[in-house]
C-alpha cells in the first residue's frame, strides 16, 4: 500500500515524516503488554496492580449528589468559559483553610482548569519562546516539558536523588542554563519519589525564582494527601505570588480523575496570561462540574478520609517491602512510595538473576510474581509503588499485602 501524503504532513515536533515508525516501545505499553502477557499465561490468577497512578475508589456520594443537582440547573448548561465565581471563590477558601494562605483574591488571582494535566499543557504556550529553558524535576510528570519543547523550549532536567530528599540542587544549574530559563516546574508531594517539599525549601525557591527572574509553576496535584501535618503550599512561602502559581486538582485529593477539574492560583500575571491561552484552547470545564468540585474544596474533610486509607496502606506496604529487602521509608504524603530497585534475585533453585535496570525488575515481577510497578531509571534505578491498588475494604487490603509478601518471600532479592 503506498503511504498517505498525510504522513509528509506531520510537524517535526511529533517525529515530521518519522511520525509513529518508530518501533521503540514506551514504559508504560512495555508495563501493559508485559500483564497480558503474564494473565495469559496464569489464566485466572491476580495481578496485583501496584502500577496504578490513580484512586481507586469513586468520589463520595454528596459530590455525585451536588454533580446530579448542579446539571439539572438550566443556567449551567452553557459553555463556562473560564468559569463563573463558585469555584474561584471555594478555591480561595481552600487555600486559606487547609493550606494556611491567606489574601488570595478569587477573581484575579484564582482560574480553573479542566485538571492539572490541562493547565500544564498550556502555561508553556504563555511563557515559553523558542530557545527558552525549562528548569524541571527529573524523574517527573513530563507534560509542561512536553509542551514547552513544542514551542521550541529546552528542558534542563534536575535530578531527584534520596541523598537530597528528593529535592533539586538549584546550585547545580549552570550560569549559561540558568541564563535561558524562564519556568522552574516543581511538584510536592512528588510523583514518582512521594517526597514532600518543606517551609524552608519552598522559600528558598521562591528567592531564587525572584534572584534569576523565573516563574514557577508548582504541582500540587497530590498536596493534600499528606500522612500528617497540614499540607504544604508554595504559595505560602515569602513572596511566592510574585513568582508564581500553584495548580490544585480535585483529581487525587476527592478521587475525581475522569471528573476533569482544579484550579491554577498565584500570580496575577500569570494567571491571567493562563487565562487568555486557555480561552483560546478550550470553552471551560461544564460548570455543574466545576460546582461540585467547589463543593469537595470546601469539605477538606473528604480528603483527610481518603489519605488515611493510604497512609494505614503505606505502613502496611512499607512493613511487606521492608521484609523482602527493600529499602522502603514511609513517604510524609501522596500515594507513592519508592524505593531503589533491586540489582539481582537469587530464585529458589539457586540462580541468580542479574538486573541491568528497574525495567528489567518491573518486567520480572510482572511475569513472575504477577506484582505489577512502575520502573523509573531517570536518577537511579527505582521502583515507584501506588497505594491505590484495587481492594473491596480492610480485610481485602490486607489479604493483598499478605499475597504481596507471600509471592516475594521465595527469592532472596540483592540491592
Ligand atoms: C504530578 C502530576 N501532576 C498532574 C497530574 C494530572 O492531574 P489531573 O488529573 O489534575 O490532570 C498527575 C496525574 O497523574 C500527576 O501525577
Amino acid at each position: 500500500m503506498s503511504e498517505s501524503y498525510i504522513q509528509n504532513l506531520f510537524a517535526e515536533r511529533i517525529g515530521g515524516k518519522n511520525y509513529g515508525k518508530s518501533t521503540a516501545l514506551y514504559k508504560f505499553e512495555k508495563i501493559k503488554r508485559a500483564k497480558r502477557a503474564a494473565l495469559a499465561a496464569h489464566p485466572g490468577a491476580e495481578i496485583i496492580d501496584l502500577g496504578v497512578g490513580e484512586p481507586d475508589e469513586m468520589a463520595v456520594p454528596e459530590a455525585v449528589a451536588q454533580l446530579a443537582q448542579e446539571a439539572r440547573r438550566p443556567e449551567n448548561r452553557g459553555y463556562a468559559d473560564n468559569g463563573d465565581s463558585v469555584l474561584k471563590e471555594a478555591a480561595a477558601r481552600y487555600l486559606e483553610k487547609v493550606c494556611g494562605v491567606s489574601g488570595i483574591n478569587p477573581e484575579t488571582e484564582v482560574m480553573h482548569s479542566i485538571g492539572s494535566k490541562a493547565a500544564l499543557s498550556i502555561l508553556p504556550a504563555a511563557l515559553i519562546n523558542p530557545g527558552d529553558v525549562v528548569l524541571m524535576t527529573t524523574p517527573g510528570y513530563p507534560v509542561f516539558g512536553a509542551h514547552a519543547r513544542y514551542y521550541g523550549g529546552r528542558v534542563h532536567n534536575l535530578p531527584l536523588v534520596a541523598a537530597r530528599r528528593f529535592l533539586p540542587d538549584l546550585s547545580s544549574i549552570p550560569p549559561d542554563v540558568l541564563g535561558k530559563a524562564k519556568a522552574l516546574v516543581l511538584n510536592y508531594p512528588n510523583n514518582p519519589t512521594g517526597a514532600s517539599a518543606t517551609p524552608e525549601f519552598f522559600a528558598q525557591v521562591a528567592a531564587f525564582a525572584k534572584e534569576h527572574r523565573l516563574a514557577v509553576i508548582h504541582d500540587a496535584a497530590y498536596a493534600a494527601l499528606v500522612f500528617e501535618g497540614k499540607p504544604l503550599s508554595f504559595l505560602a512561602a515569602p513572596g511566592a505570588k510574585e513568582v508564581g502559581v500553584e495548580l490544585h486538582s480535585a483529581s487525587k485529593s476527592f478521587n475525581m480523575t475522569g471528573w476533569r477539574c482544579g484550579f491554577v492560583a498565584g500570580n496575577e500575571l500569570l494567571v491571567r496570561a493562563y487565562g487568555d491561552v486557555k480561552d483560546n484552547t478550550d470553552s471551560g470545564q461544564f460548570l455543574a462540574i466545576q460546582h461540585a468540585a467547589a463543593y469537595c474544596f470546601d469539605h477538606p474533610e473528604i480528603t483527610a478520609k481518603i489519605a488515611s486509607k493510604y497512609s494505614r496502606r503505606m505502613s502496611g506496604l512499607v512493613e511487606v517491602l521492608k521484609k523482602a529487602g527493600f529499602n522502603a521509608v514511609k513517604p510524609k504524603g501522596s500515594f507513592f512510595l519508592y524505593v531503589p530497585a533491586p540489582k539481582a534475585a537469587v530464585l529458589p533453585d539457586g540462580r541468580r538473576l542479574e538486573f541491568q535496570d528497574a525495567g528489567e525488575v518491573s518486567q520480572w515481577l510482572i511475569t513472575e510474581k504477577l506484582i505489577s510497578t512502575v520502573p523509573w531509571d531517570d536518577a537511579g534505578a527505582c521502583l515507584r509503588f501506588s497505594v491505590t491498588f484495587v481492594a473491596k475494604d480492610q480485610p481485602d487490603e490486607e489479604r493483598v499485602l499478605r499475597e504481596v509478601a507471600w509471592r516475594l518471600a521465595d527469592v532472596a532479592l540483592e540491592f
